[in-house]
């Protein structure tokens, strides 16, 4: 018998096993991260021919590569021979992938291009090209892959939610296009996976984990997400489908407060981006600023920050992240941008390695969790009640409640519930 996942995740509870059962991280491989769509990377990280990141999708390696006609691949890191790694490196630029076991030679579109002593080779060269997903596709640069192939139109998966805040992101650009050419940090985290999209998008901790980073630098979080129930009014949104928000522009006082500047000190940027969107549309996207939100499964919208969530076994997870570099501003501007992204999110700053400690202290926590006798268990819940009783309805069906409610929790785990249920 499978995992009884409506005796573990309800509205408001959901049972400790989830982040450490063998089980249950061996189904969410195949049904979340083999079934489902999943972020892979972004265009903008290979733009010239050959240019090729590895990646994982769920346990899965990959190879995203970028072929002499401009045409982006999803292949699979895995020699079709004998399955050795063909990629070791994080990154590269490449006319073509030689295995170092034996030699075999494949193009950047995976197709098999040469097998070394071919007398005695007697395979099926069209069928010996490297694994790919079933499908790829991209939204707005965003690549995604589905490896069953079954998934439905990403389209679909990102819903008019999760299109909009992607857009919004890249609208914040003066072309409309970003680049992630800044690197990518990764934090080894021994956490369960869904502490990440659970933690970062908790609109009730910051009071408190990040209270040392409220103390020591001057950040919009000040107005935006703490100072107790009343002192705000941002909120926290369930858009549907797994994808989630805390949503700080009703706290923002007036335009650049995500930035931390004015008109005036980036002007040639603001000016830029009036002249693409056009006044009204620019001055609100100036007092907007990008998103705080969560696309499922594995991709963090941290507003000039991007972070993919790799796991890598039930009490492991990598949490990547870069910086959002904008096309068409001057490279100061840029510069800006990574300053900042250092400061919250590398590893001496605050942000993820504070969240890191109490991941990792929940992990230890539901170590002994057991789902036993179909029923989840007497011990070890999670509780998720929080703002239930003052949930409203927001646009598109969206659940909304106060930021420091737990709506972006109970959305996170009302999808995972219905993914882990009807692909069974
Ligand atoms: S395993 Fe790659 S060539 Fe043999
Ligand atoms: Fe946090």
């Amino acid at each position: 018998m499978g995992v009884p996942y409506a005796a573990l995740v309800h509205e408001d509870r959901v049972h400790g096993s989830l982040y450490t059962d063998p089980a249950v991280f061996a189904e969410e491989m195949d049904r979340v991260f083999r079934r489902g769509w999943v972020f892979v990377g972004h265009e903008s990280e290979i733009p010239a021919a050959g240019d090729w990141v590895a990646r994982r999708i769920g346990l899965e390696p990959v190879l995203m590569t970028r072929d002499g006609s401009g045409a982006v691949h999803a292949l699979a890191n895995r020699c079709a021979h004998r399955g050795n790694r063909l990629c070791v490196r994080e990154r590269g630029n490449a006319k073509a992938f030689q295995c170092a076991y034996h030699g075999w030679t494949f193009g950047l579109d995976g197709a098999l291009r040469s097998v070394p002593f071919v007398s005695g080779f007697d395979g099926d060269r069209a069928a010996l090209g490297l694994d790919r997903p079933g499908a790829v596709d991209s939204h707005r640069g965003f690549v995604f892959a589905n490896i069953s192939g079954d998934a439905g139109p990403l389209a679909a998966h990102l819903g008019s939610a999760g299109r909009a805040l992607l857009d919004r992101l890249c609208d914040l650009s003066p072309t409309g296009a970003l680049r992630f050419d800044a690197g990518w940090i990764g934090h080894r985290i021994d956490s369960n996976w869904k502490m990440w999209p659970e933690s970062d998008n908790d609109g009730y901790h910051l009071d408190f984990v990040h209270a040392s980073m409220l103390r020591a630098a001057d950040s919009y979080y000040k107005e935006t997400v703490v100072g107790g129930e009343k002192a705000n009014a941002s909120l926290a949104v369930d858009h549907g489908g797994g994808h989630v928000e805390l949503d700080m522009r009703p706290s923002y006082k007036g335009e650049l407060s995500w930035l931390g500047s004015a008109r005036a000190k980036v002007s040639a940027y603001c000016d830029a981006l009036t002249a693409r969107l056009g006044a009204a549309r620019a001055a609100a996207a100036l007092h907007d600023g990008p998103p705080h939100a969560f696309i499922f499964p594995n991709l963090f919208l941290g507003e000039l920050n991007i972070a993919r969530i790799e796991p890598l076994g039930v009490g492991a997870t990598v949490h990547h992240h870069t910086v959002v570099q904008f096309d068409g501003v001057d490279a100061a501007f840029n510069r800006r941008l990574l300053r900042q992204s250092e400061a919250a999110l590398g590893p001496a700053s605050f942000i993820v390695p504070d969240d890191a400690v109490v991941a990792e202290r929940m992990q230890m926590s539901f170590a002994g969790a057991t789902a036993d006798s179909g029923n989840g268990g007497a011990l070890g819940w999670i509780d998720l009640t929080r703002g239930r009783a003052r949930e409203t309805r927001g646009a598109g069906g969206s659940r909304v409640g106060h930021i420091s409610d737990e709506t972006t929790n109970r959305g996170f785990w009302r999808h995972y519930r219905q993914v882990m249920e009807a692909r069974a």
